[in-house]
Order: C-alpha cells, then structure tokens, then sequence
C-alpha cells in the first residue's frame, strides 16, 4: 500500500482497506465475561509485545507477511460491557445501537433468516459483545491464537468458534469466482499499480472522519473523538447456501429454456460447443442461467464483456475482469439489471437515485464455512459464507443496498419489486428473475431464497488509539 493522504496507517485495523488472503479464518464471537480483564487484554493486544497477546494486525505496509493476523469488532452492548459511558454509547448511529436483529425487516432477515431461526450463539444480542477474527496460513496456527486468546484470564466466554476456509481458486459455494471487485481508495491505493479501471473512493467510505464520496460530507463521529475517529462498521453474517435448492433450480431453468425458442436467440446452438471446456446444451444453458443471476460467470468472466461465453477469445485475464461499467447494456441485454452484482453496485448504470451509484460502496471479506458441495457424493450439511460487510454507516451503505436494491429494487422501475435471485428473501408466491432476450424476455417464476441468514451482528471496528482508549477505561 501506498499512502498519501496522511491517513495514520498504524492506527488502522488491518483488514478494512486491505485483504489478508489467508486460506484460514476462525470467527470467536465472545461475551465479556470480567470487564477489567478484558481491558487488559486489548492494552496487551495492543501493546506491541506478542508474549503477552497475540496483537491486533493495524494497517501498516508488511516487509513480510505474517503468518497469521488478528483484528477485533464490538457490539454496541460490548461497547457497555467494556465501560463506555452512556452519553458516549448514545452517540453510535441508531441502527449500531438496535442492531442487526433488530433491523431484520429492513435488511430482509424474514422467513427462514428471521433473528428466531438464526443459531443460538447469536439469538441474545444483548450477550453478543466481541468478535475477535483470526486469519492464518495454516490451521494449526488458527488454533493455536485462538486458544491463546480464550485463555486471557477469565475476560471472555466463548458463544461460538466459527470457522472458514478458502475453496481453492476463490470459488464460493454456488461454485462462483469470488474476491474479485473490490473498492480502491484514494490516498491509499498506488494510482500506477490500480488493480481495475472503477473510480477511486474517499476512505470516508470506510473511516469514520474522513470526507465520503457523498460530496464530501462526512459521517457523524461517534464521541469522545479518540473513540470514534478512524473506526468502521462490520454487518457480519452468517449466509446459509441452499446449493442443492440453487442447482436444482438452474437445472430446471436450463429444462424451461432448452424447450423455449428464446433459449435459441439466448445461445445459439452449437456455440456451447466452442466453449473451453465445451459443454452440452443443457449444461451451457445451466451455466447461462447461473452467469444472468450474478452477472459473472462462474469463473468470474463478466457477462457485461462476454455475454455469450465464458471462454471469450481473447480471453479477459485476471487484470480485465473487473474493467466494465453498464451505460452501453442500459436495458441488461448483457448482465440483467436484476443480477446480484448490477444490484449491489450499479457502477455507472442509470438508476432512479442516479447520484447514489458509488456512494455506497463496501469493503467484502467473506470465506466459506461447512463442506464444499459435490454433486457427485452430496453431503447433507449446513454450508455458506461467514460474510463482512464494511462500512462508515450500516444504514447508508449496507442497509441500503440490502433494502433498496437487493429486496425491494428501486433503482430501476423494470426491477421494482423483485428480489436479488441469489440473496433475496425470495417467495416462491412472488417470485421472479427476468431479462431481456432481444426484444422479448425470459422469466422464472416460483423459486424460494437460496440464501438464508443464520446470525450476525453489527460491529464497530476501532481504531488501534481507540482499542486503547478501551483498555484505559
Ligand atoms: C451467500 C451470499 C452471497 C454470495 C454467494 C455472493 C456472491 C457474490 C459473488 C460471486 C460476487 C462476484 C465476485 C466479485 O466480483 O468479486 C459478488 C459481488 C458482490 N456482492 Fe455478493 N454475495 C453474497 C452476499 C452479499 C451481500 C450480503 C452483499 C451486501 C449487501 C453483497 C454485495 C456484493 C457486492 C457489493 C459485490 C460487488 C459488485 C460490484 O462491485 O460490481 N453480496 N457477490
């Protein structure tokens, strides 16, 4: 990383404005159990001296990568818990304050993600007080912190251990590409080493403090200042995948469509054939399917470049596949305005509220928890993504996208009313995903939510002064 604009670097926590890509990840959701004890254990977090604690990783550029990193997020009640005073603990946002339960409605945990079907660790808000995040190269040293970090004296109680692990080629469940588009910030990101062609971001985006890409105006810093400045929010979730549900549904889709003419002008016949690998009709007709819903093909080859291939010749190399907007595909020929991607960002698309489309850009950090899916040799099991979502404000990021765009579609009057078909909450009642097919559409009715939400909370992610200002309570 390089850095320009006096952004302090090491009083950042590390894993906001850069990825880790470490293989391993364990999710310790705490309780404070002794409030003095853990204090003491963020100032040795944060003390620089690793046999007291492993430290929390800030944001500074490494020589070498470490071998593994650690960085912490707190619930409004772990705010309490910890000893922050009331008039302090009032000048959070209110959405931090009610928390992510709290907020189902809005963000679409209804259903089968209603708060009361999510697992135990998380079904008392009031006890979700820590997460402390370990990422490492090697399973073994997962544990190993982790151990080290439960046996801090008596200062937590451990509600659940929740462990990732990266599919190889950044495949999630579903069988996507994933890690792929990513915020760059200004001052932080080097200008002649950009990964992709999207517009910079202010890091106000993420920090709390800084000016944001909404004209520049800034987030309300919580108070003392020491507290609130440089911190970040996390929607942490915990995304159930219905992968059989969602394959089965591709199957059927690729059965409608092999009978509809539309499937003709949708992919010629024989094109399938020229694919890398070549596939059948059925199987093309599948991966098709799957490619409208997310708006990439599964192996990350965006259909706003190569609509009708995921093998485009010349192919698009990794440095490519990021390299598109949307104003030349304005009615979704390409990646259908309903795609879980054009929804959550609508990059340069037009959209009703046209000058919110990189207003509310977040930061993904997610890794696949429970056994990767072989239909082959299907193994009933609970599988999906330990996903974070960071932001400077849940409600005019996060909460955002999850509401007005994901559920209830109101950027675009052709999508109103219809729900992301990888992430809604959908209804088979009510459901639909459709796009353009030249002048006529295809649409599939009567699916349910393959994605359902099974805890989570909203954290606040403090800066390192702040972690000390903490400890020093
Ligand atoms: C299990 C649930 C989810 C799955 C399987 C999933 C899958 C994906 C995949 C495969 C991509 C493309 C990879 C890339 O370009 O890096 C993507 C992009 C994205 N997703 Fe999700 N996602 C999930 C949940 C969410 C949630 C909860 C949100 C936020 C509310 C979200 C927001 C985004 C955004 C902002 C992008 C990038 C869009 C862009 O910049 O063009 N996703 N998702």
């Amino acid at each position: 990383m390089s850095v320009t604009s006096g952004l302090n670097l090491a009083d950042l926590q590390g894993n906001i404005l850069r990825g880790y890509h470490k293989p391993f990840v364990r999710h310790l959701v705490l309780s404070v159990d002794a409030p003095a004890a853990a204090r003491r254990w963020l100032a040795d977090a944060t003390s620089g001296d690793a046999s007291k604690a492993p430290q929390i990783t800030n944001a500074e550029p490494w020589d070498e990568r470490p071998p593994f990193c650690v960085n912490i997020g707190i619930t409004h009640a772990g705010l309490a818990a910890l000893g922050v005073a009331r008039a302090s603990l009032n000048s959070f946002p209110h959405e931090f304050v009610a928390g992510m339960a709290a907020r189902n409605v809005m963000i679409g945990d209804t259903g089968p993600s209603d708060p009361s079907q999510w697992h135990e660790a998380w079904r008392r808000p009031e006890d979700v007080h820590l997460m402390i995040s370990v990422y490492a190269d090697d399973a073994n040293d997962r544990t190993t912190i982790a151990d080290r970090i439960l046996s801090a004296r008596g200062a937590f109680r451990l509600r659940a251990a929740l462990d990732g692990e990266a599919f190889k080629g950044d495949l999630v469940h579903f069988g996507y590409r994933d890690s792929i588009a990513q915020p760059q910030f200004y001052g932080v990101h080097d200008p002649d080493d950009r990964r992709d062609d999207q517009p910079f971001v202010q890091v106000g985006a993420m920090l709390l403090g800084h000016a944001t890409p909404i004209e520049n105006l800034r987030w309300q810093v919580p108070e003392p200042h020491v507290l609130g400045f440089n911190g970040s929010f996390n929607a942490f979730r915990v995304l159930e995948q219905q992968v059989e549900e969602f394959e089965s549904f591709l199957t059927a889709c690729a059965d409608k469509l092999m009978k509809d003419p539309l499937g003709e002008q949708l992919l010629p016949p024989g094109d399938e054939a020229q694919w890398a690998p070549p596939m059948t009709r059925h199987a093309a007709l599948r991966e098709m399917v799957a490619a409208k819903m997310l708006g990439r093909w599964r192996n990350g080859v965006p259909l706003a470049l190569s609509p009708t291939s995921p093998s485009p010749t010349p192919p698009i190399g990794n440095a490519g596949l990021n390299n598109y907007g949307y104003s030349t595909d304005p009615d979704g020929q390409r990646c259908p305005i309903g795609s879980h991607m054009r929804r959550s960002n609508p990059r340069d698309a037009r959209t009703v509220q046209r000058n919110t489309n990189h207003t509310r850009r977040l930061v993904r950090r997610g890794m696949p928890y429970g056994p990767h899916y072989d239909p082959a040799h299907p193994v009933k099991a609970e599988r999906g993504l330990l996903g974070s979502f960071m932001c400077a404000s849940l409600t005019g990021q996060f909460e955002a996208i999850q509401y007005d765009w994901t559920n209830l579609g109101l950027q675009d009057p052709r999508i109103t009313g219809s729900n992301d078909p990888i992430l809604g909450n959908n209804d088979p009642l009510f459901s639909r995903f459709s796009f353009p097919v030249g002048d006529n559409a295809v649409t599939f009715r009567g699916f349910s939510s393959f994605v359902h939400t099974k805890g989570g909370a909203y954290f606040f992610q403090p800066s390192m002064s702040a972690i000390r200002h903490l400890a020093s309570l």
